[in-house]
């Protein structure tokens, strides 16, 4: 091959490695990491990115070059020279691949079985998913409970996430792995957070009518604050906190979906329960027995414009008497 025809198709390859570099580095195809684990899996995306971005300008430039010289005029109907192949090619085309693809595997699993490590003192939560809401427990603080998921910097936390009914999946993009829970087995996933903020918490598998409005919010807090809020709800003071109606509204994450000023929540999922004891009234109801009754047999009785199926139907089940008639009051008699 002479001289030139090499420096022509290197500058071609160069041409396109800048380009795809350019694609790949100019536009945020990830979320900024918010966890050590998240920073492992951008290790490996790059390792691999950047064989790709190398195997990819070789082949490109090889073709457009051969492309460009080895075009036949358009009035050549000859066939072209026999070839019986090139077995130095054949062994470099098949040993370099063969062991780029090795180094990717084992990169792989060591930042695997690195992220699957939770240490000798993880923080345990017990995560809960059912159609269509997100419940988080707390085994080794007095088994507190909360609707979102409080965790503090720079400690490992290990989640053990059961599933109610059907497959859902945990997913927070700024953390950079997804989880399925499955019913009848524990799956567990490692999260060592490394920034301070508030994540959105998505379900990521199909799981029925509600998928796209289960979701909750995870909030990262120095260890200090952290400390903080599990003595605030511990001692009932919190949001999330105690049996009364207040704490259980947050506990079992009622403000996920619906609006209710009292406990400064908007969401429009559900419909908005400000004005629950006027509506009841209204429809000639006793406010209390309304109200119950909403929670306990949610599909009784759909609010115009809502679907039935949406809100769980177990909380006659998982909630106490106490609690339900707790969480009543609240909702029947709070005022902003
Ligand atoms: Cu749970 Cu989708």
């Amino acid at each position: 091959m002479r001289r030139g025809s090499i420096v022509r198709m290197v500058a071609i390859g160069v041409v396109v490695a800048v380009l795809v570099t350019l694609v790949a580095t100019l536009i945020q195809w990830l979320p900024t990491s918010a966890s050590e684990e998240m920073d492992r899996i951008t290790f490996v995306y790059w390792f691999a990115t950047v064989i790709c971005i190398a195997i990819f300008a070789l082949v490109a430039a090889v073709i457009v070059y051969s492309v460009q010289t080895f075009r036949v005029q358009p009035d050549d109907d000859s066939d072209g020279p026999p070839i019986h192949g090139h077995t130095g090619l054949e062994i470099v085309w098949t040993v370099i691949p063969a062991m780029l693809v090795i180094a990717i595997g084992i990169v792989s699993a060591i930042v695997l079985a690195r992220n699957g490590e939770a240490g000798t003192n993880p923080l345990k939560v017990k995560v809960f998913a059912q159609q269509f809401a997100w419940r988080f427990e707390y085994p080794d603080q007095d088994n507190l409970r909360s609707g979102q998921l409080y965790l503090p910097l720079g400690r490992k936390v290990r989640l053990e996430l059961e599933a109610a009914d059907v497959l859902h999946s945990f997913w927070v993009p700024d953390f950079g792995q997804k989880q399925d829970l499955v019913p009848g087995i524990t799956t567990k996933l490692v999260i060592t957070p490394k920034r301070i903020g508030t994540y959105r918490l998505i379900c990521t598998e199909l799981c029925g009518l509600g998928h796209a409005t289960m979701r909750s919010t995870v909030h990262v807090l120095t260890p200090g604050e952290w400390d903080t809020w599990v003595q605030e709800q511990q001692s009932g003071t919190g949001e999330g906190g105690g049996a009364q109606g207040a704490g259980l509204f947050a506990s079992q994450g009622c403000g996920g979906c619906h609006a209710f000023a009292p406990a400064g929540t908007d969401a429009q999922v559900g419909p908005a329960l400000d004005n629950l004891a006027e509506v009841a009234k209204n429809a000639g109801e006793d406010p209390a027995a309304y109200v119950k009754e909403s929670i306990v047999e949610p599909n009784k009785v759909v609010a115009s414009g809502y679907q039935a199926g949406v809100m769980p139907q177990n909380y006659g089940q998982t909630l106490s008497e106490e609690q339900i008639d707790a969480l009543v009051k609240y909702l029947t008699e709070s005022k902003e």
